[in-house]
């Protein structure tokens, strides 16, 4: 599986997964009426960067990255996904998602915020916990849902930055025990 950004000209092969998607209103909050216009210009056009995932030229998924806030709030990122009907539960979404990840460090941002995840979108949700993604609040009932009917949304988020190496607390090296424990091993190494 290649991942490379996505192109004007690669939109039409992905238009179907997104109208699908779309049109389901299991996952996203958008006009099932949206056109493929419409579309690009969401998915393509306003978005920092738009990457695909494609398997020996059959394009499987598609991710967006852009801010998720301006100014002060400009360090916090978000991203959407998509993945073909007939190429899920293979590990693109995952990809897609780690892949994002990396894009967004490499871009200096430091946290990456999904701000509605339907709760019933279990393998979604499930994912992105799995990716790291805390669960950091909860909108009651805000999507309607064609047959669970109003579901409830997650805000998921992350901080993207590494995590720093432990370093052992000062007090720790300086503290009474630990002086006391080094005396008495110096004065065991040298007899009176
Ligand atoms: C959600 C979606 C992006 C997942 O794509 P995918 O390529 O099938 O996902 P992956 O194969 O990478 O991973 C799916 C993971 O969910 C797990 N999973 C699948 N169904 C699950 C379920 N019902 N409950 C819990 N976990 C589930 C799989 O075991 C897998 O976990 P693993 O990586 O540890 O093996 C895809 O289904 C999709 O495009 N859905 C419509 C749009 C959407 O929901 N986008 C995300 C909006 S937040």
């Amino acid at each position: 599986m290649d991942i490379r950004p996505m192109r004007a000209e690669d939109f039409a092969a992905f238009w179907p997964t997104f109208r699908d998607i779309v049109a389901a209103r299991e996952s996203y909050a958008l006009d099932p009426a949206m056109d493929e216009d419409a579309a690009r210009r969401w998915w393509l056009e306003s978005p920092l960067e738009t990457w695909l995932a494609e398997d020996g030229g059959q394009l499987l998924g598609s991710y967006f990255l852009k801010p998720n806030a301006a100014g002060p709030g400009g360090h916090v990122c978000n991203c959407g996904y998509m993945v073909a009907s007939a190429a899920r539960g293979r590990g693109v979404a995952r990809a897609l998602c780690l892949h994002s990840q990396q894009r967004a460090r490499e871009r200096g941002f430091l946290a990456m915020q999904f701000n509605s995840v339907v709760e019933s979108n279990a393998a979604a949700a499930a994912l992105w916990r799995k990716l790291g993604f805390d669960v950091v609040g909860r909108l009651p009932r805000a999507y309607r849902h064609p047959v669970h009917g109003l579901v409830d949304c997650l805000v998921m988020y992350k901080w993207l930055e590494e995590a720093r190496p432990a370093m052992p607390e000062p007090a720790r090296l300086i503290g009474r025990k630990n002086i006391e424990a080094i005396v008495s091993r110096s004065r065991k190494r040298k007899p009176q």
